[in-house]
C-alpha cells in the first residue's frame, strides 16, 4: 500500500477466542473448521490479521492456556490438517495469522512435567521450577494470580513447584538454556509451517528474580502475588533477544507480548525500533482504571474516570518510542461497550463511539471478536453457569473465605468476569445463535435475538459497518497509521477529543465519552471552517465547528482545514 512499514503497522487484527466462535460439528465447542466457515465474514471486515487464541493440546484448566503438547492440536477444536487448511485460506486472502505463544508455563500434563515430577534427578527436573518447603510450609508467600499459594507440594518427590497460575499450570525454568532451546525449535517449526507471529502470553514474567524472595505484602500471614519478583525480571530482556536471534529473526513476523504492569519506560526498552526484541506491547494500565491493582483479574473494582483514561492514554501516545498496540477488549476482560460505554439503551451509538476511540488513536487497533456487533456482557444467574477458573475460584475466595454475601459477588461477576467475553459468537436469531446445533459448552448470552451479525449485515447502520468504515479510514488515509497526537480539552469532564497531524494532513476526532448533551468549544489554535467530515455515528453536517452540542456518545472525526499560507505575495 505503500504506507508505513513494517506491515502490521498498518493492520488491523482481528482475535478469536476458538472455543466459542463457531462449531462446524455439533459438539457444542466452537474449532478451526467452524474459523474457517466464516474466513469470508472476516475478509468482508477488511481485517489484515487474526489472532488465535491456544488451539494446542490441552486438558483446558485454564481454556486452552494450559498445553500438553506444543505441536499438536486440541481434540475439541480438529487436528493439524484443519490447521493447514485454515492457514492456507487466511493466506489467500490475504489475512496473516498469528497464534498464541504460551511458554511461562506448560500444563501439568505435558511430556516435560509429566518426567519432571518422576524424581529429583530426572533430566527434565530442571525445565520446571521445584523448592523444598521451608518449616513445613511453601517455599515463599508468592501468590497464584488465580489465588491461593503459587506453590503445589508433590507427593512423589517431597518438593513444591511454582505455578503462576493454576496448579496444573507449572511455571517454566527459564534460566534452563535447554528449555528455552526445546521454545525456540518450536516456535521455528510452527513458523515454517506458515504462521506469521505471535502474541506471547504474559511473557514479561519468564524472568524470576533469583533467590526467589519474598512478596511485599501489607498483610503478613496471606499469599501475595510477587509483580516485583517476576515481571521483567533480569534476564528478561536477554531471553527475548536470543528468542529473536535464534527462532524470529529470519522471518516476517509480528509479535506483541502481554506485558501486565509494564512502565512506558519498560516498554521502550522492550519495543523501540532500534534493538527492542518485540514489535508491541498490550499495557494494563486503561484496564487497571476500574480495577483493585492487587490481583491482576480480581473483580473488586472502583468506577473508571474519563480524566485517568485520557491521562493513561494520554502519556502511551505520546512517550512511547516504539509502537503502540490498541485494544479494549479480550478474552480477559469484560465487554467493552458495557463497561466504557452503555449496554442498554445508547448501546450501539456507544460502541460506534468506543469503535472510534480504538481505530482513532496511533497504533495498532485489536478487534475482539464480537464487539465489532456490539456484543455485552452477560448476567448468568448461578456460579454455576460460570467455567472460567479465576471467575470460580475468586467465588469462592469471596464466599467462602472471606463470608461476602453471594449476591455482591454476583454483582462484581457480572461486571467483571473474563466469561463475559467467553459467551459463544452470535451469528443469527437462531437456537444458541447460530453457533451450534448442540448444546453450547457455556450459555449464549439471551439477547442474540436482536444483536448477532446476520442482522448486523443486513442494517446498513449497524456497529459492523460502522468498523468496516473505520477500518477503510486507515487504509486510506496515512495520517490514522503515522499522524501524531495531541490532546485538547484536556480537563473536560464528559468529551475526550484529540488531533492526529503529520504536517500535511490532520484530523479532528470528538467523542462523547456519555450520555449527556455536552457542549464543545473548538480550541482558538484549530481552524473552525473548512473542516470535512470523515466519519460520524449520528447524522452531520460538514459544517462550522467551532461551537457543536453533542448527542449521547456521539463521535465525530473530521479532517480539518489546512493551515493558511502565512507569507503572502
Ligand atoms: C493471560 C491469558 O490471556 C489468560 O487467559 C491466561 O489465563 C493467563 N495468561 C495464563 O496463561
Amino acid at each position: 500500500m505503500g504506507m508505513a512499514d513494517p506491515w502490521w503497522q498498518n493492520s488491523v487484527v482481528y482475535q478469536i477466542w476458538p472455543r466459542s466462535f463457531k462449531d462446524s460439528d455439533g459438539d457444542g465447542i466452537g474449532d478451526l473448521r467452524g474459523v474457517n466457515e466464516k474466513l469470508d465474514y472476516l475478509k468482508d471486515l477488511d481485517v489484515d490479521v487474526v489472532w488465535l487464541s491456544p488451539v494446542y493440546t490441552s486438558p483446558n484448566d485454564d481454556m486452552g492456556y494450559d498445553i500438553s503438547d506444543y505441536r499438536g492440536i486440541m481434540d475439541d477444536f480438529g487436528t493439524l490438517a484443519d490447521w493447514d487448511e485454515l492457514v492456507a485460506g487466511l493466506h489467500r486472502r490475504g489475512i496473516r495469522l498469528i497464534m498464541d505463544l504460551v511458554v511461562n508455563h506448560t500444563s501439568d500434563e505435558h511430556a516435560w512435567f509429566v518426567e519432571s515430577r518422576r524424581s529429583r534427578d530426572d533430566p527434565h527436573r530442571d525445565y520446571y521450577i521445584w523448592r523444598p518447603g521451608h518449616d513445613g510450609h511453601e517455599p515463599n508467600n508468592w501468590a497464584s494470580a488465580f489465588g491461593g499459594s503459587a506453590w503445589a507440594y508433590d507427593e512423589p518427590t517431597g518438593e513444591y513447584y511454582l505455578h503462576l497460575f493454576s496448579p496444573k499450570q507449572p511455571d517454566l525454568n527459564w534460566d534452563n538454556p535447554a528449555v528455552r532451546r526445546e521454545i525456540y525449535a518450536m516456535m521455528r517449526w510452527w513458523l515454517d509451517r506458515g504462521v506469521d507471529g505471535f502474541r506471547m502470553d504474559v511473557i514479561t514474567a519468564i524472568s524470576k528474580a533469583p533467590g526467589l524472595p519474598d512478596a511485599h505484602t501489607a498483610s503478613p500471614g496471606r499469599y501475595q502475588f510477587p509483580g516485583e519478583h517476576v515481571l521483567h525480571g533480569p534476564r528478561l530482556m536477554e531471553f527475548l533477544r536470543e528468542m529473536r536471534r535464534e527462532a524470529l529473526s529470519p522471518y516476517d513476523t509480528l509479535t506483541v507480548g502481554e506485558a501486565f504492569a509494564v512502565t512506558v519506560e519498560q516498554a521502550i526498552e522492550l519495543t523501540n525500533p532500534r534493538d527492542g526484541p518485540l514489535d508491541m506491547l498490550f499495557h494494563f494500565e486503561h484496564m487497571m482504571l476500574d480495577s483493585d491493582p492487587l490481583g491482576p483479574l480480581t473483580f473488586a473494582g472502583r468506577r473508571w474516570e474519563l480524566g485517568e483514561l485520557k491521562r493513561v492514554m494520554t502519556r502511551w501516545q505520546r512517550e512511547l518510542d516504539g509502537w503502540n498496540s490498541q485494544y479494549l477488549s479480550n478474552h480477559d476482560q469484560p465487554r467493552q461497550v458495557s463497561r466504557f460505554g452503555d449496554g442498554g439503551r445508547y448501546r450501539v451509538e456507544s460502541a460506534k463511539m468506543l469503535g472510534t476511540f480504538l481505530h482513532l488513536l496511533q497504533g495498532t487497533p485489536f478487534i475482539y471478536q464480537g464487539e465489532e456487533l456490539g456484543m455485552t456482557n452477560v448476567s448468568f444467574p448461578s456460579i454455576e453457569d460460570y467455567r472460567d477458573i479465576a471467575t470460580r475460584n475468586q467465588y469462592r475466595e469471596l464466599v467462602e473465605e472471606r463470608g461476602m454475601d453471594q449476591a455482591e459477588v454476583m454483582k462484581l461477576i457480572h461486571r467483571k468476569s473474563r466469561d463475559n467475553a467467553r459467551t459463544p459468537m452470535q451469528w443469527d436469531d437462531s437456537e444458541n445463535a447460530g453457533f451450534t446445533t448442540g448444546r453450547p459448552w457455556i450459555g449464549v448470552n439471551p439477547n442474540y435475538t436482536e444483536i448477532n451479525a446476520a442482522a448486523a449485515l443486513a442494517d446498513p447502520d449497524s456497529v459492523l459497518h460502522y468498523y468496516r468504515r473505520l477500518i477503510g479510514l486507515r487504509k486510506a488515509n496515512r495520517v490514522v497509521v503515522e499522524g501524531a497526537y495531541e490532546l485538547i480539552l484536556d480537563d473536560d469532564p464528559a468529551i475526550y477529543a484529540f488531533t492526529r497531524g503529520d504536517g500535511e494532513d490532520r484530523l479532528l476526532v470528538i467523542l462523547n465519552f456519555t450520555g449527556g448533551t455536552p457542549d464543545f468549544v473548538l480550541p482558538g489554535h484549530l481552524p473552525p471552517t473548512g473542516a470535512s467530515l470523515l466519519i460520524a455515528n449520528y447524522p452531520a453536517d460538514d459544517a462550522e465547528i467551532a461551537r457543536l452540542t453533542l448527542r449521547p456518545y456521539e463521535a465525530r472525526v473530521y479532517r480539518l482545514a489546512p493551515p493558511e499560507p502565512t507569507i503572502r505575495r
